[in-house]
Order: C-alpha cells, then structure tokens, then sequence
C-alpha cells in the first residue's frame, strides 16, 4: 500500500517577487496573460503584484483579479491601512481574494529600516492583521527576515498574528542567508512553540542568494511547511527566488525522498518559461535545471549514444514530462558516430559503415572550427563528400592521411546517396523514433563499443 502524499500549496510570486529582478518589470497586459499561463500550470496561488507601488501594478491585480478565477490572487501589503486599503480594492473581485501583510522583525531591520522597537514591532503586526482581516477572510503574514529574527521574539509575533485571525504564516529567508538544516530546524521550533499553529499554513519563502534557495524551501517542507512561494525560472530580487520548476520536478523524480504532491501540470512548465522570458525579454540561463534550453541537450558522444540507446541512461524525466518538445542532440565537436548517424537518417541520408566512418571524419574536423554543426552544415557536407572532386568549394579542406585519402577516393567515386523512405516506427524503435538495431550483424557488439569510444 502506498502512503498518502502530502499535498503542497504553490503559491506562485512571478508577478510580485519575481517582477522585482532588475529587468523583469510587466505591464498590465503581459501580467494578465502570464498569469493565465500560471493557470494552466496549475498554480494555487498567483500573487498578482503590489498593488500601492503603483498605479499600473493596481490595475495589473484588479485585471487578474476579475479574469482569473481558479487560483487564490494575493496582493501584497506592507502592515498599514493605506496599504491594506489599497491591496483589498484590488482583490475584492478576485473569486478566491488574499492579502499578503508583512513587517520585518529582525532586530536589524527595525532598528535601521523602520526604527521601531520590538514591542512597537508586535502591535503593528497585530493591528494590521486585525484590519486586514476585517475586510478578507483569507490572510497571510510574513515576518520579513525572519531567517535573522531572534527565534523567540519570531515566534511571540507568530502567534500574536494568529490570534489576530492569519491563516497563512510565511517564513522568508529574504537575504537568502539561511542553510537547510538551519532553516527546517526554524520551522520545528515555530510548529512547536506557536499557540494556534495547528490551525494555520506555514509557508516557506526563500531567496537564493547562495544557491540554496530550493533545498531550504524543500527542507522546511520536511519540517511541515504546506506552502512553498516561488517563482518561474526561479527569478526574483538580486539572486532570485526558489524556482518553481526545481521544487516541483524535485518532489516528481524523487518522491521517495520528498514524498509530496502539488497540482501543477508539468507539461505546462516549458511554455510557462518561455513566456515569462519573452515578455520580460531575459533569457533563461541556458543550463537552468528544468527550462535552460541545455537541460535536455546532449553533446558528448559517450551521453549521446547512450541516450540514443535508451534516454533513461542520461535523462532523469523525460523532457515531455515538462513540456519540452525533445531532448536534443547536439553536434558538436564531442559527438560520436552514432549521433552523427542518427541526425543524417532524420536528414533523409543512411549510409553504410565506411561512408558513414568518412562523413564522421569530415564532420569531426568541421566541429572542431565552429561550435555546433547545424542541419545545413551537415547537409553541406554530405554533399560535399559524395560529390566529384573540384567541382565546388569543399566545406573543409580534405584529409591529409594516406588512409583518410584512400577513404576520400572511394566515396569520390561511390554514387551520391539517395534519400531512404522514412523509418517504420514500431516497436522496435527507440524513445527518437529511431529503429533499434537487428543484432544481426556479427561485428554489432564492435560496434556499438566503437560508438562508445568515438566520443571520448
Ligand atoms: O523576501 C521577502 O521577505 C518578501 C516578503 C515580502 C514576503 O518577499
Ligand atoms: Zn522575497
């Protein structure tokens, strides 16, 4: 039997967080049509923006607020009235409204931000929360810097808010500072000392100022967190938030090890990503884990054949499983015959061992003057090697060796290939649609110990 999993709110903060990062900064129109993105994806919850920052981020909530009708919209509060005001006319359309109030509480940040006292600190917190909850049955507190808060002072403020009618209470790591053990530890100490905390979601917020900000959100998870906040491709102020796609994919391949379920639809990942990154006009880093564009590529003979013989050897999830169209070989400098092979067949061209032994030469010596050989390139030189001597410019000088140029000689004179029918696929055909090999051929196990080694 197995066990029940745990269910994960995900609490998406693209439009609020992650629209802080230098550059990423949407208009109403692009708001609006990222977040029906994010409601494909299966979001819980779209903090929609900030609604006193400005006129735009105003009207950018109200809009998601009154199109979209799935997920809670949350707009952010800093705790006072004109703020909390401000967030609730936003949100009062909203099918599932929430406003998101927050007060640092770290003894650094009241005594040079806010120049308040701790006891100052506690009342505001309480007194805003009252009011918010006056005007929305669903609300949410973050204690800013909590991660750098006195423990005991943090929970006292905690269960202040509880009182006081927080349904949410979210714990950010805001300068990104905390370790996970640190931070699950923060966690166990709130749900063992908070009166009333039984009754409310504790949430994990965490930046990634060093690198941490997924394994923190997934450790306080493991303490009893309910709700992670994150962002897609993991954007956010200065380092970014906790990426969206790393927690989810994170609970999806290892659930023996995060045994927790969330109702985002993988497959919508990809094009979630690719739309944040054409609106904002920021590229994703292309060896994101998940959505860089490297996550699925393959370049290196040896990973290559391997992949081509079965993905799972290289490929942890299936490029599907997150949207993305394929996994992709590369052909580069590092690929190996097989590789090679296998593009010219999806080309139209099949050659036969020796010719196909040529071609890889050729190609070799080309990848190693540009980066990334292209379908033309390749096209260029399969032409090239299949054509009578002189008659156009070769693509790359010819091999000097007595045996490459015994090579040259025979494919000068061999007709140029014609282009085969398409592969049947069946099921004997590989994850590429490719047919398997026969195993017929008495020098197979040669060979396919070559393709391994031509990569090296
Ligand atoms: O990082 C942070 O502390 C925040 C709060 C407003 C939740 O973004
Ligand atoms: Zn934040």
């Amino acid at each position: 039997m197995t066990a029940e999993r745990a269910r994960i709110t995900v609490f998406d903060t693209t439009l609020r967080d992650g629209e802080q990062s230098p550059g990423c900064s949407m208009n109403q129109p692009e708001k609006l049509r990222l977040a029906q993105q994010l409601d494909r994806l299966g979001v819980d919850v779209i903090e929609a923006g900030f609604p006193i920052a400005s006129d735009g981020d105003f009207e950018a909530v109200r809009a998601i607020a009154s199109v979209v009708r799935r997920p809670i919209i949350a707009g952010l509060a800093r705790a006072c009235r004109p703020d909390i005001e401000r967030a609730w006319e936003a949100l009062r359309e909203a099918a599932r409204p929430r406003i998101h109030v927050f007060l640092a509480t770290s003894d650094i940040h009241l005594q040079y931000k806010l120049r308040i006292t701790r006891d100052q600190c506690l009342a505001q917190a309480r007194e805003s929360i009252l009011f918010a909850k006056s005007l929305c049955d669903d609300v949410e507190f973050s204690p800013e810097d909590a991660t750098r808060t006195d423990p005991e002072f943090l929970c006292r403020v905690l269960e202040a808010v509880v009182e006081a009618g927080a349904t949410t209470l979210n714990i950010p790591d805001t300068v990104g500072y905390t370790v996970p053990s640190e931070f699950g530890a923060l966690i166990t100490t709130i749900r063992e000392r908070v009166k009333g905390i039984e009754n409310v979601t504790i949430s994990a917020h965490c930046h990634n100022d060093l690198g941490m900000a997924v394994a923190n959100a997934l450790a306080a998870v493991a303490a009893g967190a309910r709700q992670v906040e994150c962002t897609i491709n993991g954007i956010g102020e200065r380092a970014g938030n906790a990426s969206l796609e790393e927690i989810v994919m994170a609970m999806r391949v290892r659930p023996d090890k995060f045994a927790y379920e969330t109702g985002v639809v993988g497959e919508q990942i990809f094009a979630a990503s690719q739309m944040l990154s054409e609106i904002t006009g920021v590229p994703v880093q292309p060896n994101k884990a998940i959505t860089g564009r490297n996550a699925f590529a393959h370049e290196a003979g040896i990973h290559q054949d391997g992949v081509l013989k079965n993905p799972l050897t290289y490929e942890i999830m299936t490029p599907q499983s997150v949207g993305v169209p394929d996994s992709k070989l590369v052909l580069g400098k590092h690929s190996g015959r097989h590789a090679l092979g296998i593009r010219c067949e999806q080309l139209g061209y099949q050659f036969d061992r020796r010719a196909l032994d040529d071609i890889y030469r050729r190609f070799v010596r080309l990848a190693d003057k540009i980066k990334k050989v292209e379908d033309h390139h390749l096209l260029e030189l399969i032409r090239d090697t299949h054509k009578p001597s002189g008659s156009a410019t070769p693509l790359i000088e010819p091999i000097p060796s007595a045996k490459a140029a015994a090579v040259n000689a025979s494919a000068v004179t061999a007709p140029a290939p014609e282009p085969v029918k398409p592969f049947p696929v069946g099921p004997q055909t590989n994850a590429f649609g490719v047919p398997l090999p026969a195993h017929t051929d008495p020098h197979h196990e040669q060979t396919q110990q070559e393709d391994y080694l031509w990569g090296v």
